[in-house]
């Protein structure tokens, strides 16, 4: 039965870049949404930056500017990222808007009415020299436990010991410096023990549906037997959000408007018309109680609580329909290990597009992904060779192979009919894929994509038995293999249907060479016959190593360019605007054309084939790297080059080819003399890329 579901991804917190930790949630939600829509149901997909809260008020004003405008110019940066990933919301939007302000006042008044508020006086520490409460997180001391210095006002990072920020030693606040004092306050709460039996049920009931995974029922049922307490909902002013109606002073605390974003950012597309297939009267109907559209909602394993308790609480409590399931992953691994900004795999979504392609990534976190919480290991060697065995080996490569005969033979046109024992082997493969739809379903992407490479391999097989590369010398088995590259082409088409959803804008230019434009996984069903076809264009290119290493090393780097940083390990440390100035570079930076030479100039240079005997950094410099050349007839150079941005491990480039020039006049550096240039392509820093020569070049060969 087709279903309409409201599909949401966790609203990212609008003072810091998107990183592969987030791309892990967006694509994983992404991929979802595309599969659901191609298995036929109705999707609305919509995402916003969580715009509020203490550490926004705080990074704006150090950066002299208003939260609004550094809201705005997050959300642009945002937005970009996502759409650039793939990532097709249909609506993104922020929790600082007029939509969200009612619905959350709306959700509130309704709350106070049934008699789910209280309040009550709470204790909290207060910075008397900026006249504010402080958060756990902008309170440092020491450890009451352990006594390290330096440790937040909730958790010592040392011995991992939990205590409240009265009891750390000596504390102070990140924000001022300042000896808190400790001050009163009256508070607001949402007394969450009215909903304890309703929530049990929501849980039975969602967790028999496939609503709520395993190990979060656990980690539910843990929390009810500790019993639920009231939830502290607002905050005092200064903070930035919106105030509590009725309460000047106190703002509602940013966790209560972030989910009702959620619905805030639905509510807005329900009303500005750009789906033909949803009203303004749709929002209503969706959010309801007892309304049979579906909400779903994906986050990591981090903030189980807010979802699973108090969102499903406030929506009862307000009157309004739950959530009908709530998807958790894991955390994003580099390499086996928590990202890290030092060595370089605290990757921001940007920096990972400056050097590689969106669908490399959403192909392998598709292999990743499964319905567990189990983190996700971006391995990076097999990265690499997942993404250039799989998706070009395998996949394209039929394509690449086939084409070029079906126009030299055939006019660009496909077979018009398939004779019975190609046509039962592609029925017999079409059916076979049909199971992913429901693995996509299940968020079981990494079993669906086991099932889809497996036909590649058929594919690949019934390729290679039939070499139509050697048919084709053949004209008495035309035919034939016009058969051979049918079925060739329509594996590779039915392929492209079922990895759609994960590389779809690769998958857009296969469907474009093909010159088809199935929406519905159906669509497989029937071959394609008596069609014809595009000129084929690369597809998709195989990941250059490099381009990896480079991207590890600009992500080191850009912790170095980062000016006026805050604190260590302070809530406010974290890529701010700084940073993403310099994220692309402006079209003015552009360099003109240079001018001509003429051939005797250029003869002037004496460039020269070096063999690298040895390279090493050096010590004292962060840019350079000495190179011993065998330069042939010329001997040995020493060569001190500048290029070790963009290669972390000199010792790799021992034994390899490179192109210098030799008659460039000697140079005294202060690490040493050196003797010519070594050539590379690129702008600078980690962007440089030594030039290669084929294989039979030899040492002190000239290079004309
Ligand atoms: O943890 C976070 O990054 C939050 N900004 C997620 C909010 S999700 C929702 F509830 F709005
Ligand atoms: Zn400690």
């Amino acid at each position: 039965m087709p279903r309409e579901i409201l599909v949401t991804s966790a609203l990212p917190y609008a003072n810091g870049r998107i990183h592969l930790g987030h791309i892990v949630e967006h694509v994983q939600s992404d991929i979802w949404v595309r599969a659901m829509r191609m298995a036929g149901h109705t999707v609305h997909y919509v995402c916003a930056d969580d715009a509020h809260g203490t550490s926004i008020m705080l990074r704006a004003e150090k950066e002299g500017i208003t939260p609004e405008a550094l809201i705005d110019g997050v959300w642009k940066e945002h937005t970009a990222d996502l759409r650039d990933f793939g990532v097709a919301y249909d609506h993104y939007s922020s929790t600082h808007t007029e939509a969200n302000r009612e619905l959350t006042y709306r959700i509130w008044r309704a709350l106070e009415a049934n008699g789910h508020v209280e309040s009550k006086p709470v204790k909290q520490l207060f910075d008397p020299e900026r006249q504010m409460f402080l958060p756990d997180r902008f309170i440092k001391g020491e450890c009451p436990v352990c006594h390290s210095k330096d440790q937040y006002g909730d958790a010592c990072e040392v011995c991992g010991s939990t205590y409240n920020p009265i009891d750390l030693i000596d504390p102070y606040s990140v924000v001022s410096g300042a000896k808190p004092v400790e001050k009163e306050s009256l508070h607001f709460f949402v007394k969450l023990a009215d909903f304890e039996v309703l929530l049990k049920t929501w849980l039975q009931e969602r967790r028999a549906a496939g609503g709520l995974q395993a190990e979060v029922v656990n980690k539910l049922q843990e929390w009810f037997a500790g019993g639920l307490r009231s939830w502290d909902v607002s905050r005092d002013a200064p903070y930035f959000g919106f105030e509590i109606p009725g309460q000047p002073g106190k703002y509602f605390y940013v966790w209560v408007d972030a989910p009702v974003g959620y619905l805030a950012a639905f509510r807005e597309l329900c009303e500005r018309g750009s789906k033909p297939d949803l009203k303004p009267a749709d929002f209503e109907r969706f959010i309801r109680a007892g309304s049979d559209t579906d909400m779903v909602h994906f986050i990591g394993k981090d903030i189980i609580y807010f979802h699973t308790l108090f969102w499903p609480a406030m929506l009862h409590g307000a009157g309004l329909g739950m959530p009908t399931a709530v998807n958790v992953h894991g955390f994003l691994t580099v390499d086996g290990a928590k990202m890290s900004k030092s060595r370089g795999t605290f990757v921001n979504a940007r920096t990972y597009l400056d050097h590689l392609d969106a669908d490399w990534l959403r192909y392998y976190l598709a292999t990743m992904l499964g319905p567990t919480l189990a983190d996700i290991d971006l391995d990076l060697k097999a990265f690499e060779e997942r993404v250039n065995s799989h998706l070009v080996g395998k996949w394209v490569n039929i394509a690449s192979r086939c084409a070029g005969f079906v126009h030299k033979f055939f006019d660009g046109k496909l077979a018009d009919t398939l004779p019975e024992t190609a046509r039962a082997r592609y029925d017999a493969a079409a059916a076979r894929l049909e199971a992913c739809a429901a693995l996509y379903e299940a968020r079981d992407y990494a079993a669906a994509v086991r099932l889809i490479i497996e036909v590649a391999d058929e594919a690949n097989a019934y390729v290679a038995d039939h070499a139509p590369w050697v048919m084709a010398k053949d004209e008495s088995r035309r035919d034939e293999l016009h058969i051979v590259l049918t079925l060739a082409l329509n594996y590779f088409r039915l392929l492209t249907i079922w990895l759609s959803p994960a590389v779809p804008a690769t998958a857009t230019r296969a469907f474009e060479f093909l010159d088809d434009r199935p929406a519905r996984f159906d669509a497989a069903r029937a071959p394609l016959l008596g069609h014809a076809i595009k000129p084929f264009a690369p597809l998709a290119t195989r990941i250059d190593p490099n381009r990896i290493t480079a991207m590890i090393e600009a992500s080191k780097e850009s912790l170095q360019v980062k000016s006026n940083p805050s604190p260590p390990n302070s809530p406010l440390e974290g890529e701010g605007s700084k940073a993403r100035a310099a994220a692309s570079p402006s079209p003015e930076s552009r360099v003109p054309s240079p001018e001509t030479i003429s051939i005797d100039d250029f003869a002037r240079l004496d460039l020269r084939i070096g063999k690298v005997l040895a390279c090493e950094a050096v010590d004292g410099s962060d840019k350079l790297l000495r190179f011993e050349l065998d330069a042939g007839e010329l001997g040995r150079r020493q060569i001190l080059s500048g290029i070790r941005a963009a290669y972390a491990d000199p010792s790799k480039l021992v034994g390899r080819h490179v192109v210098f020039i030799a008659n460039l006049a000697p140079r005294k550096m202060r690490f040493g003399v050196s003797e010519g240039m070594i050539l590379s392509a690129g702008t600078g820093g980690n962007e440089l890329f030594l030039l290669d020569v084929d294989a039979g070049a030899r040492a002190g060969m000239p290079v004309k």
